[in-house]
């Protein structure tokens, strides 16, 4: 449900008006299979999008009022990455920041995040790394700069202000996995007319979900992806904060340790400390602004030459 793009048997007559899942119904037959409810093989029925998903997460597309959405399970024994995807919902909701909206639902006492497909008839996802793949890498150039050097070149428009933002919601929320297909720009699927950065998604794999709870206030460095290993120094890619309304942010350990409280497998030592390192992971976001700040009012004059 991210792109348009479908094989065609010869000679069938078929067209993609006539098929694709975004205006027609689908079956969950498959999506049933991947979250693990045997069905017996009588008329099953493989007419779903659920063969194409991508990612690691059990997945399946449903179709709720109309609308598609896809709806997501948790992982181990924690099962944290639902409630994650409604906490980097809130705090970009709160900043401003354009998202995909996730919500929580409950499934036989165990944790989904559903989110509506941000791709319509017309429009589809490229990701990233397909982005990457338009140009050669020079050897002096780094990922981030040949990203932007390729998204220039093929005019997608608000890059730099896009990376700003997710790189900004990725340090907040501690996010171990944006690799290059969770990411991306969205262009017009008929005129290959490029509209601009996808919004924010996939957000589930972040504060400390694979932890235990000890490991959770302890670490210094965080891992990140995808332009550099150590979040400490991915967000000194973030070209300007000018955006970012740091008041916004109050509370949202608050507002985290809420959402957790419907978990059954978040015990309340976990919370607590989940909303400790949450609440320190947005002070130190404060300390990287002010730090900045002050680089920039205090930069160094050099003396006319002349004078020297
Ligand atoms: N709301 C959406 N609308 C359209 N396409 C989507 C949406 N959410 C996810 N996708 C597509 O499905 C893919 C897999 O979804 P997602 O990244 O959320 O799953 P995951 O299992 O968490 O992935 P990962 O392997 O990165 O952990 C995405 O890379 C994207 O192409
Ligand atoms: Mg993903």
């Amino acid at each position: 449900m991210s792109d348009q793009y479908w094989i065609c048997p010869e000679g069938s007559g078929l067209c993609w008006d006539d098929i694709n899942f975004f205006d027609h119904s689908f079956s969950e037959d498959v999506g049933n299979i991947l979250f693990g409810e045997a069905r017996d093989g009588v008329g099953f029925d493989l007419a779903s999008p659920d063969n194409t998903s991508d990612g690691w997460l059990k997945k399946k597309w449903i179709i709720v009022d109309g609308k598609r959405c896809l709806i997501k399970g948790g992982s181990g024994a924690i099962r944290q990455e639902p409630y994650n995807e409604a906490l980097a919902s809130l705090i970009m909701e709160r900043l401003g920041i354009s998202h995909v909206p996730y919500t929580l639902a409950i499934r036989d006492e165990y944790p989904y995040s559903v989110c509506e497909d941000f791709i319509t008839p017309q429009t589809e996802l490229v990701s990233a790394w397909h982005i990457l793949q338009t140009r050669k890498q020079p050897n002096h150039i780094s990922l981030y700069q040949h990203y932007l050097d390729c998204c220039a070149k093929l005019g997608i428009p608000g890059i730099t202000d896009a990376l700003d933002r997710m790189l900004t919601v990725d340090y907040i929320i501690a996010n171990e996995d944006r690799h290059l297909n969770n990411f991306g720009a969205i262009r017009n699927a008929d005129t290959l007319e490029w509209i601009s950065a996808a919004p924010v998604f996939d957000c589930g794999t972040s504060l400390w979900c694979s932890e235990p709870v000890a490991m959770i206030r302890s670490r210094i460095t965080l891992p990140s992806k995808p332009f550099k290993k150590d979040h400490a120094e991915q967000i000194g890619l973030v070209t300007s904060f000018d955006w970012l309304n740091l008041n916004a942010l109050r509370g949202v350990d608050e507002a985290f340790s809420e959402i957790l409280k419907g978990s059954a497998f978040i015990d309340n030592a976990r919370r607590d400390a989940l909303c400790y390192g949450l609440r320190k992971r947005t002070e130190m976001l404060a300390e990287v602004v002010k730090a900045r700040n002050v680089r920039e009012t205090v930069k160094p004059v050099r003396k006319p030459e002349r004078e020297r």
